[in-house]
């Protein structure tokens, strides 16, 4: 095991441990994300990126950086770097057929207004699936009033699902059926969400720690991993809050590693990582 001074040998930036501390309390202050002696080489990776973009010579300049007047432009970057992206069309797709049963259950009802909203979004994929399953459930979608809010935190993330395009490899997971209907082809090897997605889905930043301007109560929400990332006391608050948030038996869908033991009692376990809101 090398010692941190070892390591810095072969390193372009020296990254004491003072200043992974001070950059591991500001992200987790800020962010919630938990970043553990085990993450260090991977923020060492993100954030070299960024001293060179700003001309920096060593993390002690940048850790100086983040505690002077330049602190609330400089935040941003931080955050979008520390952030871990990960996502895909129709990820954990049981919540895809999930979601399509229900949809079936909504029309039953009479259901016309529909609020769902994709927590953790990142760069867009998780919405956009939400939209393509709505679309192929319920064909008259356009005469009810539903909605997808799609937010994170990371305005990187935000900027490529508002573009709305991606690489023709990042549509494989896509049904065939919904990438003939809801997918456009375009030059380069890139595809483009068409408009039938485009109208359901809006994206805004939303930091999930600090308060939501949200008013109307969701049928669904997705947190999805997300929370792998937080620590219990910031889970136990963030579902609670979700909760409050949700109409009384609005459905949560979260990530594969993550399960609500222990974390609440609002919401009872229907499926793998499926869950209604009881109270
Ligand atoms: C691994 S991705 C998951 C994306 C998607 N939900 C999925 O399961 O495919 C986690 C996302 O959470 C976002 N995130 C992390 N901390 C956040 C916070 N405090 N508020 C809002 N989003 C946050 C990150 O920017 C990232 O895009």
């Amino acid at each position: 095991m090398l010692s941190s001074s070892q390591t810095n040998e072969a390193r372009d930036f020296v990254f004491t441990d003072k200043e992974f501390r001070f950059l591991a309390g500001l992200a987790n202050q800020k962010t919630g994300i938990v970043l553990t002696e085990q993450k260090r080489d991977m923020v060492y990776g993100r954030l070299t990126r960024r001293l060179r973009a700003l001309r920096l010579r060593s993390f002690a300049e940048y850790c100086d950086l983040l505690q002077s007047d330049a602190f609330e432009d400089e935040l941003p970057h931080l955050v979008n770097a520390i952030t871990t992206n990960l996502t895909g069309f129709f990820r954990e797709a049981h919540h895809f057929d999930h979601l399509h049963e229900q949809a079936a259950e909504w029309k039953r009802q009479g259901k016309k207004r529909l609020r769902l909203w994709s927590s953790a979004c990142s760069s867009g994929m998780e919405p956009y699936s939400m939209a393509m399953t709505l679309r192929q459930s319920i064909p008259d979608i356009d005469s009810w009033d539903a909605k997808i809010l799609a937010t994170d935190i990371d305005s990187n993330m935000l900027a490529k699902g508002t573009a709305g395009e991606y690489g023709a490899s990042d549509v494989e997971q896509v049904p065939p059926a919904c990438q003939k209907a809801f997918i456009e082809p375009l030059a380069g090897g890139r595809v483009s969400m068409g408009d039938e997605l485009r109208r359901l889905v809006t994206f805004r930043q939303l930091n999930l720690l600090e308060s939501w301007p949200m008013r109307g109560k969701f049928d669904v929400v997705f947190c999805r991993n997300v929370v792998i990332y937080f620590d219990k006391p910031t889970k136990e608050v963030l579902f609670d809050r979700i909760a409050d948030v949700m109409e009384p038996r609005g459905l949560l869908y979260i990530g594969h590693s993550e399960n609500l033991h222990g974390i609440t009692d609002r919401f009872e376990l229907l499926g793998r990582t499926i869950y209604r809101r009881i109270r």
